[in-house]
């Protein structure tokens, strides 16, 4: 028997096709010569939520759900929150090997020597409303970063392509600390060149009147890896956003808009601010037993739990839950993790969420972290939303050197009417 080929038999006509299948995975095309009818085109498939559908070939990033595996470039997640650094990480992701010593210098100086952003920048943070979101925030001004960059429609030139990429992994922090600072009417901090990326970011949210700012080193490094464990999830929303958009040839910038734009949903990187909000609700633990009845009763869903991939314990949930030791030690024990333990033991014994394959997601715990490191609520999807643009950034590069890609235009089954002639205002 051949393995490599799917024999298809269409019981109506008795003709046989013969499908090649590649990676595990048929053509959708080559279904179009099996015809429904005479006047059919071809038959498609349907698949909301592309569920079973592969857009594209990658070499990111790679999950085994089942198994609860994420590496980034082939090397384990765990691996890399325990050896790495965030902006080690992101040259990993966008180049595709770890760097040498002086490629790794050069990187960080490159990154570092894109931090700042345009004056005009300030003025349209400033017109945001005091209690705009800050994912809003974000959203539009990286967008806004499109209107400085002409270059950056140069989307077919590696260079311009570089120049861009630099540029937006090293933006982000700044667009969203101004995001930050204005929602609490505090003068903008430029960045200083001498720290890290996330001690430099600590810095522009937290800068009051001392000449030098000097990150705790415990919450520098957790932040480091809460961004390694961020950077990059295969194919998911915001980089389904990222490909689709950037498939028209349109620029990174505004592209980079919608696949934030993508994220701020509480069903992806907003999660960690649903979560918070969440625990904020139930209060305490004796509540945690009537918040679950909730949730089976269909209610309202336990957000921080489930995943379209993951059928086992998220990985970074694992590594995310060890961090947040080390941040109580520095920043005190927030007083919603004993709610939060409690909703996860009781959801891993009930049987509604073992059928499921319910286990906590990476943004059950990010947010208490986040909390404790005095961060608020609704900056939370921005703090997934500067670490996960390397990865939005690398996927974005992949598909437009694809040579099998062409812009995203999936198909419909049309249910609507049939031709019906204009009735006059006057006749309805
Ligand atoms: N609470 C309660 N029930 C749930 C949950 C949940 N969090 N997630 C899934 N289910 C149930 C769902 O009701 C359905 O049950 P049934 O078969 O009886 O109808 C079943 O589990 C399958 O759910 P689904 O909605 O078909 O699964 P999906 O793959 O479309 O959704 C998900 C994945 C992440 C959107 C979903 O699990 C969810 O809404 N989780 C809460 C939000 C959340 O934490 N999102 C963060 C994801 S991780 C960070 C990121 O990468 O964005």
């Amino acid at each position: 028997m051949d393995t490599s080929r799917l024999t298809v038999t269409d019981h109506r006509t008795g003709k046989q096709y013969e499908l090649p299948i590649e990676n595990g995975t048929i053509r959708a095309i080559d279904l179009r010569q099996i015809k429904t009818d005479a006047e059919d085109f071809g038959l498609m498939t349907y698949d909301p939520g592309f569920t079973n559908t592969a857009a594209c070939k990658s070499r990111v990033s790679y999950i085994d759900g089942d198994r609860g595996i994420l590496r980034y470039r082939g090397y384990p997640i765990e691996e890399l929150a325990e050896h790495s650094d965030y902006l080690e990480t992101a040259y990993l992701i966008v180049h595709g090997e770890l760097p040498n010593r002086r490629q790794r210098d050069e990187w960080e100086q490159e990154i570092t020597h894109h931090t700042m952003v345009h004056e005009n920048i300030k003025k349209f943070v400033d017109g945001y409303h005091y209690d705009a979101h800050p994912m809003g925030m974000l959203v539009s001004t990286v967008a806004a970063l499109s209107t400085f960059y002409r270059g950056a429609k140069s989307v077919r030139d590696a260079a311009a392509r570089r120049r861009q990429t630099l540029r937006l992994i090293a933006k982000m922090p700044t667009l969203a600390a101004f995001a930050y600072r204005h929602s609490m009417g505090w003068p903008y901090v430029n960045p200083d060149n001498e720290l890290s990326f996330t001690g430099n970011f600590l810095n522009m949210m937290f800068k009051m009147t001392e000449l030098k700012y000097k990150p705790n080193p415990v919450l520098e490094r957790a932040l480091d890896v809460l961004f390694i464990l961020h950077a990059d999830h295969e194919q998911n929303c915001s980089t389904n956003a990222m490909r689709s958009v950037g498939s028209s040839l349109a620029d990174p910038y505004v592209a980079t808009a919608a696949a934030a734009a993508a994220l701020y949903g509480p069903l992806h990187g907003g999660a960690n601010e649903a979560v918070l909000r969440m625990l904020e609700q139930i209060g305490s633990v004796d509540n945690v037993p009537a918040h679950i009845k909730r949730v089976k009763a269909g209610d309202v869903r336990l957000m921080g739990f489930g995943h379209r991939i993951y059928k086992n314990y998220d990985p970074r949930a694992r590594i995310i839950k060890k961090i947040a030791e080390q941040v109580f030690e520095v920043t005190g024990r927030n007083r919603l993790l004993d709610i939060a333990l409690e909703l996860e033991r009781i959801a891993l014994e009930d049987d509604f969420f073992v059928s499921r394959k319910l286990y906590p997601n990476v943004d059950f715990y990010s947010g208490i972290i986040y909390q404790a490191m005095a961060i608020p609520i609704d900056m939370f999807p921005v703090m997934f939303a500067i670490p996960r643009t390397v990865g939005w950034l690398a996927q974005w590069e992949e598909m437009l050197l694809d040579t099998d890609q062409k812009i995203a235009r999936p198909r419909q089954i049309y249910l609507g009417p049939d031709q019906r002639s204009y009735v006059p205002l006057t006749k309805r």
